[in-house]
């Protein structure tokens, strides 16, 4: 790619946001309410170990919004998605879908629960029974739902869903099996089967990063095109930060457990206010030329969720680190009060030192 092509495609993106980001949580358009959600697991071994996971995650989902969740490995990213769809129950906090509690919703009927929220795996081979037909697959899925009155309704429906994301000739697709397509046809068809029950918020956890290079952004934008067309809220995991950057209208960035950072998108990749993110940004190799940040490096690894540092839980790594930020625990700021919140109350400190 040219330098042109990657600044018109940047700008692009930058257009898009910037139209979508006007666009998103108006009050009454909020799907998703997170509150001080913790989910913490007993080691195995050590009963009396505790692992948190998640340590006090809140925030909110527009309606038809894409929120992308970043941070290194192990920063709770798949445990917050499977919360979120009710796979596992939290250890405490509370989750608002449309306004009521999911433990209420998954309560009364659990089916339900699983037509508003779907989720997008990893690895499509994992996610399909190879002997079943893909058309089976999907029309099976809205039988369970009681969408589509019969089954030769609920055929066309299928084929035409197959056609409207491009997977023709539509026949053909619905007669083949999962191991008679590639990872991302059966990406696609993982996509579509969440899309077809049309729920309210899909959590799609690294859901290109098992396939193969040339195939990612084709996925992506159906994934973006639909969820776009339905008004469908997306919970986006990836590391891949400039592919959460193409997709996602806000970004949150995660580090044991906890939210450190959320904000517009844009806004979180080119004006980063957290130590932790400046240092994930400024070495992840971005695909705007424009962005000439100085790396910023920090000590070693993240430390373990079972042993939770004292005050800042960054500031074992953090190059700022004062003795302050040993004991004072740091909380969410909106410095700006734009929506741009960061867990670190010498934020802007650091940024008018560079
Ligand atoms: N069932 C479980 N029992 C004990 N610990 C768990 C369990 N599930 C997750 N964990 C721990 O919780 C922490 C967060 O795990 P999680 O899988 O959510 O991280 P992640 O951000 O998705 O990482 P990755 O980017 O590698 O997928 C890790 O330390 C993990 O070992
Ligand atoms: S509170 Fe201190 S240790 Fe934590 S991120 Fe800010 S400067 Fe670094
Ligand atoms: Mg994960």
């Amino acid at each position: 790619m040219s330098e042109k092509d990657i600044k018109s495609s940047v700008q692009e993106m930058i257009n898009r946001q910037t139209k979508k980001a006007d666009q998103i949580i108006q009050a009454d358009q909020t799907i998703l309410q997170v509150t001080s959600l913790k989910k913490y697991y007993r080691q195995k071994n050590k009963r009396n170990v505790l692992v948190r996971s998640l340590d006090g995650v809140s925030f909110e989902l527009g309606r038809g919004e894409c929120l992308g969740i970043i941070g290194e490995s192990g920063c709770g990213k798949s445990t917050l998605g499977r919360v979120l769809i009710g796979l596992e129950d939290a250890t405490a906090g509370e989750i608002l879908l449309d306004y009521e509690d999911i433990k209420e919703v998954k309560k009364r009927n659990r089916k339900e629960l699983r037509r508003k929220a779907q989720m997008v795996f990893q690895n499509p081979f994992d996610t399909f029974d190879n002997r079943i037909r893909i058309g089976d697959i999907l029309s099976s899925a809205l039988k369970l739902h009681n969408i589509g009155s019969t089954a030769k309704i609920r055929k066309q429906m299928v084929l035409d869903s197959l056609k409207k994301v491009g997977l023709l000739p539509e026949e053909d697709y619905y007669k083949r099996y999962p191991n008679e397509l590639s990872g991302g046809q059966l990406q696609r068809i993982s996509i579509l089967r969440s899309m077809l029950l049309k729920p309210e918020f899909i959590v799609a956890d690294e859901p290109v990063s098992m396939l193969d290079v040339s195939v990612r952004a084709e996925v992506i934008h159906m994934l973006d095109d639909m969820a776009k067309k339905e008004n469908t809220a997306v919970v986006f995991i990836s590391h891949d930060i400039a592919t959460t950057r193409y997709i996602a209208d806000r970004i949150a960035v995660m580090y044991l457990g906890r939210i450190m950072e959320i904000g517009k998108a844009n806004e979180v990749i080119t004006n980063p206010l957290h130590p932790y993110t400046k240092a994930l940004i400024s070495n992840c190799g971005d695909a705007d030329p424009r962005n000439k940040m100085k790396p910023l490096q920090v000590k070693g690894e993240p430390p373990s969720p079972m042993n939770i540092p004292e005050g800042c839980v960054f500031s074992d790594r953090c190059p700022y680190a004062t003795q302050r930020c040993r004991t004072e625990e740091q909380t969410l700021h909106d410095f700006k009060e734009n929506g741009h919140l960061v867990r670190c109350r010498f934020a802007m400190q650091h940024k008018e030192n560079g």
